[in-house]
């Protein structure tokens, strides 16, 4: 044999000796790797995702099941059927909820990096080994989406979590309100505020504080002996206007409620650097049900009495919700938030383009908040706020309960009076699911088309060239497509069947 051939040997038998041993080891790592006692409840998770629901609805393992143990459909507002695909007929549009459900198809889209797997002995103690009750992980990982978003200043501030932002703004009116005084501090709130404010602080109305209604009713009194606490609201709800404190003066004290203080609702023009700030799970990723909120406190004195509380109350939040909340921060956060505010902000932006495309074909018959745009640091470009909420008034005299308009039309809304405004106002909801939202949209088009045609219609869902043909006139005698198009509203509702005339 010549040392050729020798060679063309030895290193055949090389190549199958090192391609021997990488299969074995790799046989081994993934044997090692191979998942045991979390298998189960993937395969769980996984098949109750996989239920078909028509994309009208969702199947929870938590949900009810069937006798084979599949979970069931849960449908969206109007739609039933075991897959959801059929539409109730003349249903509601239910805009009264501010459920922030218009994120979940960006949960859907990170399901992977999202699911969160929770082992039956998962800290079942109740406190985190340093003896604390907050996962310092996930304060951390809130500082650094504030820095992210820019919207507030956390630095040399301490953080306390809540039972959603609702049990913090008890917390915070126990706290900031006086203990010496001889008369109770006035919590006030502008006209319109989120009710829970007046309703929360009625229920635990104490000789240290009650509710006092409207902040501008005491704007004259704000540097004399009086205690206040104003709840200053940024975007508002309902309206969502950016807020700043009305009343000023030592005796003044304001808890800032910043829920929707994000670019999915607004421009971030600053971070907002307040002695007392409220942030909340709920609005920034849509996880209402987990309960999680955040107080971000500069003082260590009500620091310390808003965790007394807190302590005192449910003895802090739950282990799930705290590890929930650290695993879909760190998605939020993923290349510098920009995916995801980016959906929050196109959705919303979307759906008030819509809205207002469909309020501008109506007379003056109901009217929207107006909104300014502002320079947003966090998008670098100057941006028009699409809040959470619509701020519909009625304008016409003898329509001034609005709520009863719109329920006539089938539209629920919540009634102005709920917030401390007048009768003719109602709030919608733009967070809810892109069903919901339809039909919603569907629901005002038929009003405001039936305000432009004076008639009464009737048309299905996503029904837009069918419009002229089913419409009534009011006055009984039938309307042709012609008179429709003649008024410029209805040209711009019936643009199709317009257009083609
Ligand atoms: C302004 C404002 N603050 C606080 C909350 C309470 O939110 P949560 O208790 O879900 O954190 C809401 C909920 O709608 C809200 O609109």
């Amino acid at each position: 044999m010549d040392k050729q051939y020798l060679s063309l040997i030895y290193k055949f038998f090389l190549v199958w000796s090192v391609s021997l041993n990488f299969l074995l080891f790799s046989l081994v790592i993934s044997r090692n790797s191979e998942l045991s006692w979390s298998k189960k409840a993937a395969a769980e998770a996984e098949a109750a995702a996989s239920v078909s629901c028509s994309g009208h609805g969702r199947a929870y393992i938590d949900g009810f099941v069937l006798d084979g143990g599949k979970p069931v459909c849960e449908c969206n507002g109007c739609y039933a059927g075991h897959d959801c695909s059929e539409v109730i007929p003349d249903c509601i549009a239910d805009a009264d909820s501010g459920n922030p459900t218009f994120l979940e198809p960006f949960w859907r889209k990170n399901a992977a990096s999202s699911a969160i797997m929770v082992a039956g002995w998962h800290r079942m103690g109740y406190e985190f080994e340093d003896g604390s009750l907050t996962s310092k992980e996930l304060e951390k990982q809130i500082r650094k989406l504030h820095a992210t978003a820019g919207n507030a200043i956390t630095d040399g501030k301490y953080i306390v979590f809540g039972g959603g932002s609702t049990q913090l703004l008890s917390a915070a009116v126990n706290a900031l309100s006086s203990k010496v005084s001889s008369s109770p501090t006035k919590v006030v709130a502008s006209v319109p505020y989120y009710p829970v404010y007046k309703s929360q602080t009625e229920l635990f109305k104490s000789m240290n504080f009650n509710f006092s209604g409207d902040t501008m009713s005491w704007k004259r009194s704000s540097n004399s002996s009086m205690n206040f606490i104003e709840f200053v609201t940024s975007p508002n709800n309902p309206d969502g206007q950016l807020k700043t404190a009305i009343l000023r003066g030592p005796n003044a004290k304001q808890i800032h409620d910043l829920a929707y203080y994000w670019p999915h609702y607004t421009s971030i023009p600053s971070p907002i650097d307040e002695d007392l700030m409220i942030f909340t799970l709920s609005k920034l990723t849509g996880h209402a049900g987990s309960r999680l909120g955040w107080a971000i406190i500069k003082d260590k004195n009500v620091y310390d009495r808003m965790v007394n509380y807190i302590d005192l109350n449910t003895y802090g939040i739950a282990r799930e919700t705290q590890l929930r909340a650290l695993k879909l921060l760190n998605v939020a956060l993923q290349g510098d938030g920009r995916n995801f505010f980016d959906f929050g902000h196109e959705t919303m932006k979307l759906r008030w383009q819509k809205l207002r495309k469909i309020l501008s074909a109506s007379s003056k018959r109901f009217s929207i908040q107006e909104l300014k745009p502002h320079y947003c640091t966090f998008s670098s470009e100057i941006r028009s706020p699409a809040p959470a909420f619509a701020w519909i008034k009625c304008n016409e005299e003898e329509e001034n309960d609005c709520h009863a308009v719109l329920r006539a039309a089938k539209i629920l809304g919540r009634r102005g009076r709920v917030f401390g405004a007048s009768s003719s106002y109602v709030r919608l909801s733009l967070v809810n699911s892109q069903d919901e939202f339809n039909q919603l949209m569907h629901k005002l088009e038929m009003l405001v088309f039936e305000e432009a045609t004076n008639s009464v219609v009737e048309f299905t869902l996503g029904d837009s060239e069918m419009r002229n043909r089913y419409y009534v006139p009011r006055n009984g005698t039938s309307a042709s497509g012609k008179d429709s198009c003649e008024s410029i509203e209805m040209a711009q509702i019936n643009s199709q069947t317009c257009a083609a005339q």
